[in-house]
């Protein structure tokens, strides 16, 4: 694993953005897996000023997103296709046709992971995933577990998860209790993996995932197991690693 230490979240930002523009300048017809969250946004935020500087073009490329949450339709300002439209894609010249997310309006769980997986998998997977990390360890909305899921399904968001989401909601009662998120195998499939970290609070968890032992109880420590990924966190985050 490549570790990048950034100064600060705006420069973890920048870096960042940095390993996305070169891999859509390398291939412009390649498949970037997206994350949600608010540790992507000042990422987003660059890619779209580089884009305006006509330093990245986004005209064939192909997005396709870790999760949904279940019930919310496109339209719900906390769904995770508002997210991205309002962050990335009303910003850039994306083909929509070309972005790809779960869809949390369709009620049969089954059937709707089955076509998500199928999508990523005629896509070829991720040329490269990007993720943020939850504070239990959850990347895409994969929460810690007795076994690691390995393919796109439903999952139940512990408490914590909701607790910590519940920021961007009326109320807590207005947090959808579901998702539909990537599986673990589905981001491991991705080609190149960039994981974003950002604050203090984040410390623990990552000393934990990137140090510690793998275990689906900390399912971002599966990562240690992929030949291609690069953490990029800014000090903060890394206060607890001795990096
Ligand atoms: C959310 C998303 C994850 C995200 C994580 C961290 O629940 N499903 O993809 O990485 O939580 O969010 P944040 O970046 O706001 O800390």
């Amino acid at each position: 694993m490549r570790i990048i230490k950034a100064k600060d979240y705006q420069d973890m930002s920048r870096k960042a953005a940095n390993i996305i523009s070169a891999q859509v300048i390398m291939k412009p017809d390649c498949v970037l897996g997206l994350a949600t969250g608010s540790t992507p946004v000042g990422t987003y935020k660059q890619l779209i000023e580089w884009y305006n500087k006509g330093d990245v073009d986004f005209g064939d490329v192909t997005t396709v997103n870790l999760d949904e949450y279940k019930g919310l339709p496109r339209e719900n300002d906390q769904s995770y296709y508002y997210f991205m439209h309002s962050n990335l894609f009303d910003y850039v010249n994306i083909n929509p046709e070309r972005t790809h997310l779960p869809d949390g309006t369709e009620p049969d769980a089954e059937k709707e992971c089955a076509r998500y997986e199928e999508l990523i998998r005629s896509l070829g997977g991720a040329d490269l995933q990007l993720l943020g990390l939850g504070h239990n360890g959850h990347i895409g909305f994969n929460e810690p577990a007795d076994s690691f899921d390995t393919v796109t399904h439903c999952v139940d968001l512990q408490q914590r998860t909701i607790e910590a989401n519940k920021r961007f909601f009326a109320s807590i009662d207005d947090v959808p209790k579901q998702a539909y998120t990537m599986g673990i195998g589905t981001i491991m499939m991705a080609k190149k993996i960039l994981i974003i970290v950002s604050g203090a609070d984040k410390a623990e968890i990552v000393q934990k995932a990137f140090f510690g032992p793998v275990t689906p109880q900390v399912p971002a420590s599966i990562l240690q197991m992929h030949p291609d990924v690069t953490l990029v966190a800014d000090e903060a985050a890394l206060s607890k690693c001795e990096v």
